[in-house]
């Protein structure tokens, strides 16, 4: 496995590697969730190509850049041992050097959900994915569906931006007692450990309701926000039923509809969605 940090290097071995080459972005600090991605990428390429790169573009003032976790040698070492061929690291002055001014923007789809909470998140997720799709040049690109806005939002600026590039979107993987793999866990203490299965209760809860024929959207956010409500370490900032594809707000459940949410427990900010219908 080859460690690479700037785009010339990157770009020359890029070009020795054998097609299709399958691309892993990650913000590393890595967990059986990103393996996910790299065993897929692995499993359908000549090739597989991970990147590193704690985008500060993708932060808001008040988040949590300065102290996300990162270890790259043991990062270094689960991509090795998943079979990867290259993973770029670049330095924030390689991705945005002196002068920098361009921008990716998708519009609509970026409205709702994660980027109404979370201004400037999508915008600074476009620009350094497209950057990393210049760079790495990759057949396929893989993507978690525990960021299912971030999937929508990436299938649209390929699609429109005309990329060559398939995106692939993997399941989420969950830890045994049902909380989605996030680098962001690690913030928990033992007590909001505990809590942040609240997240994975709800949606189960609203998924139940769904199966016994709920169809109504505001019964089933309703269920999603009691659940949340009854657990006092958790605090939640959204709740949504809402259309699988335009990410717009359900009144009734019809067809592929996606459950998901965003709950502070204790001061860590999590997401996590169900796929329903
Ligand atoms: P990061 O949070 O490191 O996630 C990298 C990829 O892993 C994303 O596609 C994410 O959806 C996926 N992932 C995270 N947790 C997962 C889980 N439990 N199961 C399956 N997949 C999971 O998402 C980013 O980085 C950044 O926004 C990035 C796309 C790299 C751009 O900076």
């Amino acid at each position: 496995m080859q460690t690479i940090i700037t785009l010339e290097e990157l770009r020359a071995a890029r070009a020795l590697l054998p097609g299709p080459a399958g691309f892993v972005p990650t913000m590393g600090y890595l967990h059986a969730g990103h393996i996910s991605l790299v065993e897929r990428a692995r499993a359908e390429c000549a090739s597989v190509v991970a990147s590193i790169f704690v985008n500060p573009a993708q932060f808001g003032p008040n988040e949590d850049l300065a102290k996300y976790p990162r270890d790259l040698p043991r990062d270094l070492s689960l991509l090795e041992a998943a079979g990867v061929d290259l993973v770029w690291t670049p330095t924030p002055e390689v991705m945005y050097p002196p002068g920098f001014q361009t921008w990716v923007t998708v519009e609509g789809l970026t409205a709702p959900l994660e980027g109404a909470q979370r201004p400037g998140h999508f915008r600074g997720v476009t620009t350094v994915v497209a950057k990393l799709f210049n760079a790495v040049a990759p057949q396929k690109a893989y993507f978690g569906q525990k960021d299912a806005q971030q999937a929508a939002v990436i299938r649209r600026m390929t699609r429109d931006l005309d990329f060559p590039i398939e995106i692939v979107v993997c399941p989420t993987v969950r830890e045994a007692d049902g909380l989605a793999m996030s680098s962001r866990n690690t913030y928990l203490n033992p007590q909001e450990r505990k809590a942040a299965t609240v997240l994975f209760r709800a949606l189960s809860a609203a998924k139940a309701a769904h199966e016994q024929g709920e169809r109504e959207a505001d019964v089933l956010r309703r269920i999603m926000a009691e659940t949340i409500t009854a657990e006092p370490l958790a605090r939640l900032q959204y709740v949504s039923c809402a259309d699988y594809d335009t990410l717009e707000e359900l009144e009734t459940v019809t067809g592929k509809s996606l459950l998901s949410m965003a709950v502070f427990v204790g001061k860590t900010r999590l997401i996590d969605n169900f796929v329903i219908g």
